[in-house]
């Protein structure tokens, strides 16, 4: 009697603890489900290539936020276009569809006036003198103006600057600008740009630059070295002329009706994370230019640079676009200016 006793006891005992067990184990992938269901799911829209340095702080970007969410809020990098042109994009982020971006300054600034300043041609002396402005208070103040159009600004990414390369011919003067039809941007500052050299601007969509120049639609283009290179245009236009015309970066931003869905904390992580998304892609950058202009280099690209005197008429002949920002935006021009000089 006694020796039936303790084996029941012991049958017993082990079914208690094989039930603490299961329960424990049953909490534990509750618990653990819970971590990796996200709350929410958002769509990013790139239109550069994977191992492009902005498409890879993006993927940085929605890294950090996964993370210190604990996986609550993921975010799908769609890159190569996916999503349309920027222009596409920047709509869809309007109206619903597309929660955050990566985009061109000069695309955003073409619907918010206040921001066209910030991409005058020849506006900067270096890269330093613009990220002294974009770090600063006046970087800060230019990301709220996409609120007034539906957009939450989050961080400034670099895209280096941009130069004239054509098929045709090689650009080697101001005079060799005359007539030439030059793609830009879906943009009405690039497009008073490039009629103050005197060249023809048509407005082309990113992905569709390597078939106007094959077909010659266009003369030419104007991009960075890494587009360039990326983009394979150097296969069809073979002359590069470093006029260093104008510097535009890019923009991180997200959807308003994203952004109201989001709590203060969610929304306090997600600008950390973009910030810190942007110093990464800024490391890249330096390198990604670099090597880029070294692959065009090796494909029979010819790398004309202008001489001082000739850069002063290129920067000359964009007087008539200061004239008309000065009336209503010369505070600016002149404070961006006061940091260029201070070194
Ligand atoms: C840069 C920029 C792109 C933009 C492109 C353009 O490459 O990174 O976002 O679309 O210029 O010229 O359209």
């Amino acid at each position: 009697m006694k020796a039936q006793n303790r084996s029941r006891l012991i049958v017993y005992g082990c079914l208690a603890i094989v039930s603490v067990l299961l329960l424990a184990a049953g909490l534990f992938l509750l618990g653990r489900k819970r971590a990796v269901v996200p709350e929410y799911v958002f769509s990013y829209a790139e239109n550069q290539t994977q191992d492009y340095p902005t498409t890879m702080g993006g993927v940085r970007f929605a890294a950090l936020v996964e993370e210190r969410t604990q996986g609550r809020i993921r975010i799908q990098v769609h890159a190569e276009g996916e999503f349309g042109s920027e222009a596409e994009v920047i709509r869809q982020m309007r109206y619903g569809g597309i929660d955050f971006a990566r985009i061109s300054l000069a695309q955003v600034a073409d619907n918010i006036p206040e921001m066209k300043v910030l991409q005058l041609p020849y506006l900067y002396e270096d890269a330093d003198h613009m990220w002294r402005v974009l770090d600063g208070e006046i970087g800060e103040r230019f990301l709220q103006y996409p609120k007034q159009y539906d957009l939450i600004g989050l961080s400034w990414y670099d895209a280096g600057a941009r130069n004239i390369y054509c098929a045709t011919k090689p650009v080697r003067t101001l005079e060799d600008m005359q007539g030439m039809h030059i793609r830009i941007q879906e943009s009405e500052m690039m497009s008073e740009m490039i009629t103050a050299l005197g060249a023809v601007p048509v407005k082309i969509p990113y992905n569709q630059v390597y078939a106007a120049l094959e077909r010659s639609q266009v003369d030419g283009a104007e991009n960075n070295w890494s587009s360039y290179e990326t983009m394979q245009h150097y296969e069809v236009a073979k002359y590069y002329t470093v006029d260093e015309h104008i510097r535009i970066p890019e923009m991180q931003i997200c959807a308003k009706h994203t952004w109201e869905q989001l709590s203060e904390e969610d929304r306090a992580v997600i600008l950390e994370c973009a910030k810190e998304s942007a110093l990464y892609e800024r490391e890249l950058w330096t390198e990604h230019e670099r090597k880029a202009r070294k692959t065009a280099l090796e494909n029979q690209v010819e790398e004309i640079v202008l001489s001082a005197e000739e850069k002063k008429k290129f920067q000359s002949a964009m007087a008539p676009i200061y004239e008309r920002y000065e009336a209503d935006y010369g505070e600016d021009i002149a404070q961006i200016r006061a940091l260029g000089a201070e070194k």
